[in-house]
């Protein structure tokens, strides 16, 4: 039976506060709220922009009480955007420029995507520290970063951003771990995020060996942000399951096999999951678990 740990958190216990830092955080969850909410992809980022900015503005800071946290099924995503099975996709050649803009258009939604999860994660999860919602809002500036370069470098290839189908499958995680912390953690930074660690390197080499350099240049930015991404993740998530006393990997793998179902795929980066965070016994575990192997 899976653990049920979420309640703690969404009981926004609140001790006291001044006016004035109460209504910068009334601001600061309402800019994320929109950010969330908007289907418009510069509305997104200008509101993750102004949260970021309190976030780092206002040093001493307490969640406001009550505050009330609306069902995902709010969160928007643009109109344009037509999403289909990932199974559907056509196949990326990078060696042709139509390969090529079409690989550089799916790293952009998953850049996209992974502004609404860092989000969505200080949104909807209530009760923790200061540093939970900073670091999360530090991350989904991160990632209005890393499209923003993906979509100024579309431009060369005269593409935008939603001009090619898309698929669904990073944003139906969130929706499943809607009300537990543990799941979204261990699913989303460990094992979604956690995957480009896995499958950039390669990606790299291929760039490379294409003298594709720009596309490289951004890749690169991204592959080190990551791993502090990732890292967030093992953080958070042996933050909670010390707060319920129950032990991390252990909580990580009834997770993943209960979301996953046995689909773990590797091989995986040992170098730079263990700069994230990643216990050696937890890298073994998923290698016993990959279903490639
Ligand atoms: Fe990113
Ligand atoms: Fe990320």
């Amino acid at each position: 039976m899976k653990n049920k740990q979420w309640n703690k958190y969404t009981t926004g216990a609140v001790k006291s506060s001044f006016a004035k830092v109460l209504l910068c955080m009334s601001n600061l969850f309402l800019y994320i709220e929109k950010a969330l909410e908007s289907s418009s992809l510069d509305e997104t980022i200008e509101m993750t922009r102004k949260a970021f900015a309190l976030s780092q503005d206002v040093s001493q800071w307490v969640e406001p009480e009550g505050r009330i946290v609306k069902p995902i099924q709010y969160v928007k995503f643009p109109d344009k955007l037509v999403c289909i099975p990932p199974r559907e996709l056509p196949r990326r050649r990078l060696g042709t420029e139509a390969g090529r803009r079409s690989f550089i258009h799916a790293i952009a939604h998953i850049e996209f995507n992974a502004i609404k999860l860092a989000l969505d994660i200080a949104y909807r999860f209530k009760g923790l520290p200061k540093q939970f919602y900073d670091d999360w809002i530090f991350v989904a500036n991160d990632e209005c970063k890393h499209f923003e370069m993906l979509c100024a470098h579309l431009k060369n290839y005269d593409c935008q951003y939603g001009d090619n189908p898309s698929h669904d499958g990073l944003w139906s995680m969130a929706v499943k771990t809607e009300e537990d912390l543990i799941a979204r953690l261990s699913l989303v930074p460990r094992y979604l995020e956690a995957r480009g660690l896995d499958v950039t390197p390669a990606m790299l080499e291929k760039l490379y060996a294409q003298k594709d350099n720009a596309t490289a240049a951004i890749l690169e930015v991204i592959l080190e942000d990551e791993v502090s991404h990732v890292e967030y993740g093992t953080k958070w998530l042996d933050y909670v399951c010390k707060q319920e006393n129950i032990e991390r990997e252990g909580a990580f793998f009834e997770n993943i096999e209960h979301y996953l179902k046995g689909q773990v795929l590797g091989p995986f980066n040992r170098p730079l999951r263990l700069r994230a965070g990643f216990s050696e016994s937890e890298l073994s575990e998923l290698e016993k678990r990959d279903k490639r192997r």
